[in-house]
């Protein structure tokens, strides 16, 4: 089973990675490769995916795109159909989400079940909000139930806020999403989110934290965005910054989060990452025992 976005995953199954993710087994991938395939950098997903392979037994392979050529040296699925000959899962984090697709669809077209896991794409970041639910459940689980567990994302909405998004509402929680004008999702996906639960849209975030247990940040320039970077940061500054008084708005029980890098100044003070950096580390850490319910669940279909 692939596990590409969350498009396709309903609750229960979102519920059984997070308690798989809880899991060891130490021997699931032993003798196997897993490929990790990077066209753009990363600290957190290559270090997780990694050490989440070695701890159930397997080999992981780091694979730079730019070493690869994908689509340059040879297809993407050309590429996927050669790795499966030597692993047991393919893994990429890509530009274009229509690249982990084809690659799907070529190992699955030759009859093969090997699957493929995202990790991080223009369109979503599956991986990222698994270890996001696992650090939110953990801090709230045992103070009330989920249907009463609100979430604010500020900033964005991109690849981890449509994750998150989806992720969070089908286990129960409800989200606000704050992002300025032009940097909202579309018409179709702001229907498709609304189908599943309780989600609200703001163009202030003030309106999106007040309230809120969880208190959310991404950058404002994502990987690629980097030539639009004086744009984005016009649209953002100065109220898409998350500081201690937009804090004060949230429930007095609320922690602040980010998938990082964070962008101190930019997206969030100096002050609240520091503050929150317990919950923010963790969520970081949070990344491995992610990997191990992805690779475990991913691999159990
Ligand atoms: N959050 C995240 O995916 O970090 P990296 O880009 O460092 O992997
Ligand atoms: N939205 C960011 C997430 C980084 C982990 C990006 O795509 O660059």
């Amino acid at each position: 089973m692939n596990f590409l976005d969350f498009d396709s995953f309903d609750g229960d199954q979102i519920k059984e990675i997070l308690e798989m993710a809880k899991k060891e087994d130490a021997n699931l991938l032993r003798g196997k490769g897993v490929a990790l395939i990077f066209e753009k950098p990363s600290l957190r997903t290559r270090n997780s995916a990694e050490m989440a392979t070695v701890a159930l037994g397997g080999h992981p392979v780091y694979i730079q795109a730019a070493e690869v050529g994908i689509d340059v040296r040879e297809s993407a699925e050309d590429i996927a159909r050669t790795l499966i000959g030597y692993h047991s899962v393919i893994a990429a984090r890509v530009f274009d989400h229509r690249v982990l697709q084809r690659m799907a669809r070529s190992i699955s077209d030759l009859g093969s079940s090997v699957p493929v896991i995202n990790l991080l794409s223009d369109k979503a970041h599956p991986c990222q909000a698994v270890a996001d639910l696992l650090t939110i459940t953990d801090l709230f689980d045992s103070k009330f139930s989920r249907e009463l567990l609100r979430i604010a994302y500020v900033g964005d909405s991109n690849n981890v806020a449509l994750s998150l998004a989806q992720a969070a509402l089908k286990i129960g929680a409800s989200i606000s999403i704050a992002s300025p004008d032009g940097y909202d999702f579309d018409g179709q996906t702001k229907r498709s989110l609304i189908e599943l639960g309780p989600i609200t849209f703001y163009d202030d975030p003030i309106d999106a934290v007040t309230g809120s247990h969880v208190v959310y940040g991404d950058t404002w320039v994502s990987m690629g965005d980097e030539a639009r970077a004086q744009e984005i940061r016009a649209a953002f500054e100065p109220r898409f910054k998350v500081d201690g008084a937009m804090m004060a708005k949230a429930d007095s029980d609320a922690v602040y989060m980010h998938c990082l890098p964070a962008h101190r100044g930019e997206e969030v003070t100096n002050e609240v990452m520091e503050r929150y950096a317990k919950v923010i580390f963790k969520q970081a850490a949070n990344r491995m025992a992610a990997f191990k319910g992805v690779l475990s669940m991913t691999l159990s279909r």
